[in-house]
């Protein structure tokens, strides 16, 4: 495992494991729940509460590869949001080995795991950063991306989102609320600005929308699991509904024809015009905590 060699496994707590494609996973556990992570994108694939179904989708069609994003639980994309000429779509955080930090210590309520994303040979004009993950668990899930600008004069503007991918029984009994009122970029209608005006938006086909200037939480009701997975975030503006519904799933290859049934990305970032301009040695934070509660 690529980590620093004085960091060791807290038994019970925290393992060091080896993964799908023999990468490098680590398992965190409480009393009350576990997840799992690869270092390579710094990516959760697995959060679940004792006694309950998962809370992130991975798909069975997933990559483990080297240079390959892991379809499903939660991308870290950064710095750059979609497509960008001549560069991977979704930034290089997701493609990269991330190196282990730090690991918490057993016997606190909260167990977790820090990472920080080494140089990366395509940084080009996104050299000046620290960008560091920390997952934890307590009660709930939470994840926090930190990015600092590391350069001693000049500004860093970037985009951050945390594409997670939740698990539902069944689409078709899935409605998601808390964007009631908010101007989106619908990508399925050539960018059109538009205004959310459902209290419990239902996925019926295609979805694929940047909401802007939505810092509050949001939830996914699933009548077909009988819970509500509630996002609650700081640092962050932009909110993206994001499910490919039958065609696109079709196209994609690391994802199966009838995947689209039961996920849906609710992602939590600062994209598009809430991107983020940090000053010459700041930081930014985006946090995400994850719970799920009866519906
Ligand atoms: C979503 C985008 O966040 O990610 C979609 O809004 C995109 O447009 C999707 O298709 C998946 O992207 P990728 O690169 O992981 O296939």
């Amino acid at each position: 495992m690529a980590k620093d060699n004085s960091i060791e496994p807290i038994p019970g707590s925290v393992s060091f494991l080896d993964g799908a494609g023999e990468l490098p996973k680590i398992q965190i556990k409480t009393a009350n729940s576990e997840a799992e992570l690869y270092l390579h994108g710094g990516h959760l694939t697995h959060y679940q509460r004792k006694g309950e179904q998962p809370v992130l989708f991975l798909s069975q069609l997933s990559r483990f590869e080297d240079r390959h994003a892991i379809r499903g639980g939660i991308p870290v994309i950064f710095p750059w949001f979609g497509a960008r000429e001549g560069f991977p779509m979704h930034g290089f955080a997701r493609l990269h080995e991330w190196e282990l930090k730090q690991v918490f210590p057993a016997g606190s309520k909260k167990v977790g795991v820090r990472l920080c994303l080494p140089e990366v040979p395509e940084g080009g004009i996104f050299s000046s950063f620290k960008a560091e993950l920390e997952i934890s668990l307590d009660d709930s899930l939470t994840i926090e991306l930190l990015v600092t600008n590391t350069s001693s004069s000049e500004e860093l503007s970037f985009e951050t989102c945390l594409h997670s991918y939740f698990l539902v029984k069944d689409i078709n009994q899935v409605s998601i609320t808390g964007l009631k009122g908010a101007s989106y970029l619908d990508k399925t209608d050539n960018y059109q600005r538009k205004v959310e005006s459902a209290e419990n938006i239902k996925i019926q086909g295609e979805v694929d929308r940047l909401y802007l200037n939505t810092p509050g939480a949001v939830e996914i009701h699933d009548s077909g699991f009988g819970r509500r997975i509630r996002i609650e975030k700081s640092g962050s503006n932009s909110t993206v509904v994001w499910n490919p519904w039958i065609k696109k799933s079709e196209q994609m290859p690391d994802f199966a024809n009838d995947e689209y049934l039961r996920m849906v990305c609710v992602e939590s970032g600062n994209i598009g015009d809430d991107r983020i301009t940090l000053p010459a040695g700041k930081s930014a934070k985006l946090q995400v905590v994850i719970s799920t509660l009866p519906l």
